[in-house]
């Protein structure tokens, strides 16, 4: 582009940029390269660096944040900012008791046809007004007490979804409400880089979006990535003074769900879940439809706000004190609620783990009862300095477990006491150790502990591992304090006389037990080692020692560097299990189990040496042209190779399809045999192909 000057030059820099930055943080759909996007901003800064003149407040370069400010203004609305009254009934019939509230004030009968409703989110942020006048935003406002607010533009021009200028025909005046969020991801990340940096992180999407906003220094702000959007019209003056609504009527938009494209024109982002919907069905079923889909949502909401569509029937509605009645906010259960740690106790997981467990006083949050969360360890209980006795903000959102996020420092009580790990074990009475460089503090007891060897027959019964059909917690717990089982063999010398006295069972279950443990004595290896309980070896690892050695007697004797030769096992998994060999009670209880009847089949007689690819080891990468994924692995696979994810030296041939990216690279790099999907196709047939 080359422009007759600079001051058309610019023009042109600010609207392209103006219109991609539309399509890229608005409408979610780029269409030029960002590099593109970049090198006009770098042309308009420069141009406006060397022409001062041409810069002006609505440029796209004018995002960045400025001088701090010593305090925000006040600034009173023109139109009060109001709240919504809200329906706390959180089932369907809060939808229904709306609806019956505003046909009986518009007086419609039962021949009326169903009221039609915009029916929104509620994001879960703040409330923001913008005011434009000739289409440049002039200043951005907080709610305030709803009469008088603050004046934050300067932190409002750093969110990118904010317009600086209205997209297309502009009127004299428009005020816009909308709400200000941090999404979900945003502030992960936020709170990532809070963490690392020594710094305090925040309860919640919403209170890290209120310091946002409430950044005096606007540079603060623009490094916190917030998001509007955008659900109301208050003024709209083509001349000013003219009502909203007259604009509006003139405009041809009668309706609420008819603004939302308006906004949508003038730039602003309105959520694509906002719905027209009819009658109070149509709004329980959109109520129940966002909840469905609330914890997989890109930001928080904490319920869903319902408007009379018609834009003449909320005039006629109007509001009591400060709430509309053609509006109403329409709630889900709290992820989060305020409750007491009553104690912290220390469990002892299965490898030993200690974790500090907060007990609660009952909550009801998320949608469930919670009494416990864990702190996961000490450094945690430290960093976000839970004291027993203290007053915690308590978080259960969607599956995840519940999370003490915060403790409410103002209201810790003169009695409140700090956590202090154990020194012995609170099973057993055992040392603990926290190695260096460790955030876990451990049990150094091993089986001893009756904790980690309840926890131990458990995995070994569990369904991935020896899969005892029918021993549960509840029996492992007996026969472990019983003594009958103090080690994994003695589960298969427990007599059915014996199971048959235990609580909740009866000769019937205790035959089905029998049978039960006698089926799992034909087990494979991958499952025996798995079951055993080796820190660091999953199911994953198992199956890949299992496979490499074939025998259990070769893993038992390998040395470091041989579990080092097996693929994906590192240091730490190899020196685990050695570990684990070296101790003379281990190598006696597998043999015990061996002898209780244990078995499986040997892997090295089994596999079939005459394979092409018989120990050998290959990557796929990229996209192959006609073989699938899936297809490519089974045909490796047939041919006796292992797939293996990365590339490391224990790697044979790596399969590169197109846009195969790092893994090909480390191929190159260590000089591995690359070959495409015909080579694959050899390879299968012929066996590896050479070095290159
Ligand atoms: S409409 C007269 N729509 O809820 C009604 N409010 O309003 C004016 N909020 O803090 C508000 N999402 O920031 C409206 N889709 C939505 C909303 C919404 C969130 C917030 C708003 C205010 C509170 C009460």
């Amino acid at each position: 582009m080359n422009a007759s000057s600079p001051a058309a030059h610019a023009q042109w820099l600010r609207e392209r940029l103006r219109e991609h930055a539309h399509r890229y943080y608005v409408l979610d759909d780029p269409a030029v390269p960002d590099a593109e996007y970049d090198r006009w901003f770098a042309q308009l800064q420069a141009l406006e660096q060397t022409h001062p003149e041409l810069r002006q407040a609505d440029s796209p370069t004018q995002r960045v944040g400025g001088a701090p400010l010593a305090a925000f203004e006040s600034v009173p609305h023109e139109a009060p900012m109001l709240s919504i009254r809200t329906e706390t009934d959180t089932t369907a019939k809060g939808a229904e008791a709306f609806d019956a509230r505003v046909r009986k004030e518009l007086e419609l009968g039962e021949g009326d046809a169903a009221v039609a409703y915009a029916a929104e989110p509620k994001f879960d942020g703040l409330a923001l007004s913008l005011v434009y006048r000739h289409g440049v935003l002039e200043r951005a406002a907080t709610r305030g007490d709803g009469t008088t607010g603050e004046d934050v533009t300067a932190n409002a021009r750093t969110i990118d979804q904010i317009p600086l200028r209205l997209l297309g025909q502009a009127p004299a005046l428009l005020e816009v409400r909308g709400e200000a969020y941090m999404g979900r991801a945003d502030f992960a990340a936020l709170n990532a880089r809070q963490r690392q940096a020594g710094e305090k992180t925040f309860i919640n999407p919403r209170n890290a979006a209120a310091g946002a906003i409430r950044q005096l220094d606007s540079r603060v702000a623009a490094r916190r990535p917030l998001r509007f959007f955008a659900y109301a019209v208050v003024r709209w003056e083509p001349v000013l003074g003219q009502d909203a609504f007259t604009t509006a009527a003139d405009a041809g938009v009668l309706t609420q769900s008819g603004l939302w494209q308006r906004l949508r024109d003038w730039g602003f982002a309105v959520s694509n879940l906002a719905t027209r919907v009819q009658g109070g069905q149509g709004l329980a079923t959109f109520h129940a439809t966002i909840a469905a889909q609330r914890d997989a949502l890109p930001f928080d909401i904490d319920g869903v706000v319902y408007k009379v569509d018609r834009l003449d029937w909320q005039r006629r509605l109007g509001h009591v004190s400060r709430e509309p009645r053609w509006a109403v906010a329409h709630k889900y259960p709290a992820q989060e609620e305020l409750t007491t740690v009553l104690e912290i106790d220390v469990q002892v997981g299965r490898t030993g783990k200690l974790t500090p467990v907060a007990r609660l006083a009952p909550v009801f949050v998320g949608g469930v009862t919670v009494t416990n969360a864990t702190l996961h360890n000490a450094d945690e209980v430290q960093r976000k300095d839970v004291h027993i006795g203290d007053t915690v903000v308590v978080r259960r959102a969607g599956d995840v477990i519940p999370e003490v996020v915060a403790v409410v420092p103002e209201r810790r009580a003169a009695n409140a006491r700090p956590f202090v790990m154990p020194a012995a074990c609170p099973e057993c009475g055992s040392a603990v150790v926290r190695e260096d460089g460790e955030a876990d503090a451990r049990c150094v007891a091993g089986l001893f502990c009756p904790a980690q060897r309840k926890q131990a027959v458990q995995h070994f019964a569990s369904r991935r591992a020896m899969d005892i059909e029918g021993l549960g917690d509840k029996l492992i717990e007996q026969v472990v304090e019983r003594g009958w089982v103090q080690h994994l063999p003695d589960i298969y010398a427990v007599s059915e006389a014996r199971w048959a006295t235990l609580e909740r069972m009866g000769e019937k279950s205790a035959r089905n037990l029998m049978q039960a443990l006698a089926q799992s004595r034909q087990t494979t290896l991958p499952r025996f080692l798995y079951a055993l309980g080796i820190r660091h070896v999953g199911e994953a690892t198992a199956r890949d020692l299992a496979h490499h050695f074939g025998r259990l007697e070769a893993l038992v004797q390998a040395s470091v560097d041989e579990l080092l030769a097996v693929n994906d096992v590192g240091p730490a998994v190899a020196q685990s299990v050695r570990v684990f060999f070296d101790q003379a009670h281990n190598r006696e209880m597998v043999h015990a189990l061996q002898q209780a009847g244990v078995q499986w089949p040997d892997l090295a007689a089994q596999a079939d040496l005459s394979l092409p690819l018989i120990g050998a080891t290959v990557v796929l990468t990229g996209t192959l042209p006609t073989l699938s994924r899936d297809q490519a692995k089974a045909m490796l696979e047939a041919a006796g190779a292992k797939v293996a994810s990365s590339v490391s030296k224990k790697t044979h041939a790596v399969v590169a399809g197109a846009e195969a990216g790092k893994k090909l690279e480390d191929a190159q790099r260590l000089g591995l045999p690359v070959v495409d999907e015909a080579g694959l196709q050899r390879m299968v047939g012929e066996g590896l192909p050479p070095r290159p």
